[in-house]
């Protein structure tokens, strides 16, 4: 369904270009739910934006859908962005004026075709997310998880074949964290789509079906998850994501001290928050 391969994206900053995204090659299958998890500026919001069709790349291919997003125009980039595509962004971007149902109605007005199938999808949506009795509230009434299931509806509203969420779960408390993913878990089983979410934590990033590890731009692991660890298995999961996870810090610290010891300062320093514990909830900063 999504084909990322060899993909390259560098920033240019004045005459320097910096190389983030070093040649990622990836997939997502139908109704499948993978996370991608690494450090702070590993390039996990790069390669996000370049998915969306938000940031242009230098080379390598994206196919989603069958369609290559390689050359297309702007007109056509925005087509597959609002047929193909569903965004959850961290901070839900929810529109104060409008009501919960508006909210979610908001892909359809953009393109002018808010008719009665989609009056009836958000119908369905607000049942299917539990947020039907505050479908009139407006965002500033409403809880945090109540929020962040309306930006999940909304970003169903155009029935995607690919939710793309960049730490859906970053502000939000364990409980409602939970909520979202099993919305997540939800749009797939009810509505066929596939997720594709950037996370910092490895009990969300328990529920998928895969979780693909990303360093200096670089897939550095796979971890997929036993078929059926949602029911018994989703701690074993989070246990071996959390080994990873150390196991790519430690390299990381090893590789800084043999070089030089006096490198390990500022970015090259491990955030405090590693190794990562299960307890913190946040474990890749
Ligand atoms: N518009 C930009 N121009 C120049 N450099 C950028 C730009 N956006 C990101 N970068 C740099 O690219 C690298 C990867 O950034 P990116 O936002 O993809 O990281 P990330 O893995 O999402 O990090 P975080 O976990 O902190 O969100 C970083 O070093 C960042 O400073
Ligand atoms: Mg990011």
């Amino acid at each position: 369904m999504l084909y990322v391969k060899n993909l390259h994206k560098s920033y240019q900053t004045g005459r320097k270009s910096y190389s983030v995204l070093k040649g990622i090659s990836l997939s997502v299958a139908d109704r499948e739910f993978v996370a991608v998890m690494g450090p702070s500026g590993s390039g996990k919001s790069t390669l996000l934006n370049c998915i969306s069709c938000y940031i242009p790349f230098d080379t390598g291919t994206i196919t989603l859908g069958g369609k290559n997003l390689k050359g297309m125009d702007e007109n056509a980039l925005a087509r597959v962005r609002n047929e193909n595509l569903g965004f959850v962004f961290q901070d839900f971007m929810l529109l104060d004026g409008l009501t919960v149902r508006e909210n979610i109605l908001v892909p359809r007005i953009i393109q002018e075709k808010v008719e009665s199938d989609a009056e009836e999808l958000a119908d369905k949506l607000l049942a299917l997310f539990g947020i039907a009795s505050v479908a009139d509230k407006y965002p500033a009434d409403i809880s945090g998880g109540e929020k962040q299931r309306t930006a999940v509806a909304r970003s169903l509203i155009n029935r995607p074949l690919l939710i793309l969420a960049d730490e859906p779960t970053g502000n939000l408390d364990s409980k409602s964290s939970r909520t979202v993913i099993e919305s997540f878990e939800e749009a797939r089983s009810s509505l066929g789509a596939s997720v594709f979410m950037v996370t910092h934590d490895s009990f969300a990033a328990s529920f998928c079906d895969r979780v693909i590890l990303l360093k200096d731009g670089m897939v550095y692991d796979t971890l997929e998850a036993e078929p059926g660890h949602r029911e018994d298995g989703r701690g074993v999961f989070q246990d071996r994501l959390l080994g990873a996870i150390r196991e790519m810090s430690r390299m990381d610290s090893e590789i800084s001290g043999r070089i030089s010891p006096h490198r390990l300062s500022g970015s090259d320093m491990p955030d405090s928050s590693f190794p990562p514990t299960k307890e913190t909830g946040r474990d890749v900063k």
